[in-house]
């Protein structure tokens, strides 16, 4: 039986250069496989808006569908870490986002994650404050996709890149816990990953942030779309077996077989 993962786990392993994996989940059933496959954090996302409510986006996603699935996902957990997206404006002022922050916690959340970059700063401080760690998701924030007109990657030119990194040190000199790099250069997820002292995931931004992360339902294979280019589908060579996916993908993001320089971007 492996040991609870907490954000301590995360800070050890980051020290030792050993990388940790997370995967989406939003019921008990797949959290339960997720933790016992060894899985250090489980992202309740709002992709759950996409992969399980079957909109185009994450933006119509409430706080309550966030709380319901949180819920769940606790109720399957065994010692993975559990984080909870804030959804689409629930955090637009210090005090919206700690009330809405403390629904998650109370659903079972043990960090929370939100989008964005220099602005949320008072908020992660007043999160901080009040003892709920946060996770700012930085890059392709996909809350703003029609300000970037679509799913594209980012921090490309070099004034992009730069402004990333100050978002990043910002985020952690506010109180961030935790960062998530997403479609970003893996030059930039390098260079991101090696400047904080907090713990970097990445999806889509290379193989040297301290953590990978999937939507379950993507390395899974069971999308009806084209597969992004960061995505590996996991049940490819795991004879139908869920559980023998979800363990290649947690061996192979610990072996640094996963990701490959086919699934990551250039500047
Ligand atoms: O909601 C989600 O699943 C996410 C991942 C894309 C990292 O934020």
């Amino acid at each position: 039986m492996s040991k609870k993962s907490t954000l301590n786990t995360l800070l050890e392993l980051k020290a030792q250069k050993e990388t940790f994996s997370c995967l989406t989940a939003y019921d008990a059933c797949f959290s339960h496989f997720i933790s016992t496959a060894g899985v250090e954090v489980i992202l309740v996302g709002d992709s759950l808006g996409m992969v399980l409510q079957g909109r185009d986006s994450t933006i119509p996603v409430s706080i309550e569908d966030m709380v319901y699935h949180t819920q769940c996902v606790a109720q399957g957990n065994d010692n993975s870490l559990i984080m909870a997206d804030m959804p689409f404006m629930t955090y637009g002022t210090p005090e919206q986002t700690l009330s809405n922050a403390a629904k998650l916690m109370r659903a079972g959340a043990e960090l929370v994650k939100l989008e964005g970059g220099e602005w949320l700063n008072p908020s992660i401080k007043q999160l901080n404050d009040c003892g709920i760690p946060s996770c700012v998701h930085l890059g392709l924030t996909p809350q703003s996709v029609h300000k970037f007109g679509g799913y594209k990657v980012q921090g490309r030119s070099p004034e992009a890149a730069e402004q990333l990194l100050r978002e990043a040190k910002a985020a952690q000199q506010a109180g961030a816990a935790m960062l998530l790099l997403e479609c970003v250069p893996s030059s930039v997820g390098k260079t991101v990953t090696q400047a904080v002292d907090i713990p970097v995931i990445g999806i889509g931004a290379g193989p040297d942030t301290d953590g990978q992360v999937l939507v379950l339902h993507d390395m899974l294979g069971l999308t009806p779309h084209k597969p992004a280019k960061f995505v590996k589908n996991f049940m490819a060579d795991a004879n139908g077996s869920i559980q023998d996916a979800i363990a290649a993908f947690h061996s192979d993001v610990k072996t640094h077989r996963f990701p490959g320089d086919e699934h990551g971007f250039s500047a």
